[in-house]
């Protein structure tokens, strides 16, 4: 197993075989040395520094029904609700004055959110914040409009592949959604030179050490900028009620691999992880991740933006949150940092 992790380290990939060996092999020894491996990668790009992104999870209308989801179209129970731009900008507002220099707009596939307004929202808000990043995670749309909210100054997208198994695509997806569409709107967006992330949930039913082998496949020919990894949680109102949730250590072991095969890679510590284990976050950024994502939404939304059961919201006043993230990362040895976080290369720092 060691060796294979000094051959991923190496060559920054493996075969299919080779994925698949590691996993099944996966033990504390293995995982512990691919830690340490994956920190040092880490550290030689971007040190101790932690980049924290704010989320603003602006409407849970969506018009899909990923049967893993809680916000699927079909659960009558979700109680709806989308914010204004007014609400939107005050986030950014409060967000920019605790530091934060990148926006995560996330929401459902809310058709209110026509190309055309989402296009003046990131006007207003590169407009008001020229300095910082603007990221969108509104889904599958077309190539037209992925141009058109670029134009408008978006510079990065995250979209998660969910499973590259076709099979597995289509046993968490109703028919309509294809990972073909899924796997062409990546390349799509990274064509039109968003800096792109893409990712899947450890632990969703159905998946083998096959899918995720594939899954670690396709990453490698994406090559994204960011990668987002977290624990499958089930969601009590949709059809995956009663699958066992993914598992902590897994999740931090496909971290540290893909820390390793793309050494630069933006890699979060997720609120999935934050939400299975209490120092979910930490551990993850010990297994090679060196992004946060907090929520920046008003307090009285966020219980429902509920993807999935006891979503990880930290009742307390943001301001407070913040310093107390600060603190939990400088108790690992690293530090929060008031900047967008772009890639970096990898031999600027060294
Ligand atoms: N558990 C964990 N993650 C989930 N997501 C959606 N539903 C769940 C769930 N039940 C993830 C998906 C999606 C991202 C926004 O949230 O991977 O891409």
């Amino acid at each position: 197993m060691i060796a294979l992790i000094d051959k991923l380290e190496k060559s920054r990939a493996l075969s299919k075989e080779e994925w698949i060996t590691l996993l099944r092999g996966r033990d504390e020894q293995t995982a512990a040395y691919l830690f340490e491996r994956a920190q040092a990668v880490r550290k030689r790009i971007y040190g101790d520094r932690v980049f924290i992104r704010g989320l603003i999870e602006f409407t849970n209308y969506c018009k899909n029904d990923c049967f893993y989801c809680g916000i699927r179209c079909s659960n009558k129970k979700a109680a709806r609700y989308r914010l204004s731009e007014e609400q939107i900008l005050s986030c950014c507002r409060k967000g920019y004055a605790l530091g934060y220099r990148t926006f995560v707009l996330q929401g459902g596939e809310d058709p209110y959110y026509t190309p055309q307004r989402m296009e003046e929202l990131i006007l207003k808000i590169k407009g008001e914040y020229p300095d910082c990043a603007l990221t969108l995670s509104v889904g599958e749309q077309s190539e037209e409009t992925y141009r058109l909210w670029k134009e408008a100054g978006a510079d990065r997208y995250l979209l998660r592949h969910e499973t590259a198994d076709e099979e597995h695509y289509s046993l968490l997806h109703p028919k309509k959604l294809t990972l073909s569409a899924r796997k062409q709107c990546l390349y799509t967006l990274k064509e039109l030179g968003y800096q792109v992330g893409c990712g899947f949930m450890v632990g969703s039913p159905y998946q083998s050490e096959e899918t995720l082998a594939e899954d670690l496949l396709f990453i490698h020919e994406l090559q994204p900028e960011m990668v987002g990894i977290g624990p499958f949680i089930p969601h009590r109102d949709t059809p995956f009620a009663k699958e066992p949730q993914g598992d902590l250590e897994l999740t931090l072991f496909l971290l540290g691999l893909v820390r390793l095969m793309l050494p630069a890679v933006l890699l979060p510590a997720t609120t999935a992880l934050g939400t299975i284990h209490p120092e979910g976050r930490e551990k993850g950024i010990l297994a090679g991740a060196n992004v946060c994502m907090p929520n920046l939404s008003p307090e009285e939304v966020r219980e429902k933006y509920a993807l999935y059961n006891n979503k990880l919201s930290t009742g307390s006043e943001d301001a407070l949150h913040r310093s107390e993230l600060a603190k939990r990362m400088e108790r690992i040895g690293y530090r929060v940092v008031v900047a967008r976080g772009d890639p970096e290369k990898e031999n600027q720092n060294v």
